[in-house]
């Protein structure tokens, strides 16, 4: 009996590390994203002097952390924070189509980052945020 309440309790204890994300946590994923691709963003607009090297160092920083937050969408996870569109569980392949898209512009940025070549980085960054902005406009809702 005491063997059963003991593993009732641990069960109960670990529950809410089960628990589906929700708005907040795919929004702090997102931001992750921000802090290389914000620096990026000020070299390339002339802001920031390029420095190839770091440039390359937040391209790679990008692509590894360019699919985390997609890992957070499970279904009905739409909560009180979240910016998240039903239609990203109704429509599920186009959802898809707009993340494979922005993989691969991470990809080819990343491919880019390391020829030094300035204005061939400027169009692959543009082709980077196109895919972020299309993505949004379809799927993310107001700020709430
Ligand atoms: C395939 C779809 C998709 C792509 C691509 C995408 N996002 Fe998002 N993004 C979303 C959705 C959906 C949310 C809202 C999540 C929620 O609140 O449930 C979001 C949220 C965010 C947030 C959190 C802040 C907020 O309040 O919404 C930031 C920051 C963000 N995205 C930046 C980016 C940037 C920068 C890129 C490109 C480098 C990008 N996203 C690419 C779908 C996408």
């Amino acid at each position: 009996m005491k063997k059963v309440m003991l593993a009732g309790l641990i069960a109960l204890t670990a529950l809410p590390a089960l628990a589906a994300p929700g708005g907040a946590e795919r929004q702090q994923s997102f931001k992750k994203l921000l802090r290389s691709f914000e620096p990026m963003g000020l070299m390339v607009r002339e802001r920031e002097p390029y420095k190839k090297d770091e440039f390359i160092k937040h391209a790679d920083a990008l692509k590894k952390m360019a699919a985390e937050p997609f890992t957070l969408f499970a279904p009905n996870s739409i909560d009180a924070k979240s910016r998240s569109k039903p239609e990203i569980w109704t429509q599920p392949a186009k959802f898809a189509a707009e993340k494979d898209k922005f993989l691969k512009a991470v990809d080819e940025l990343d491919a880019t980052a390391k020829t030094g070549d300035l204005a061939q980085i400027k169009k692959s960054f543009g082709g980077v945020a196109q895919t972020c902005k299309s993505c949004h406009d379809a799927f993310r809702g107001p700020e709430r």
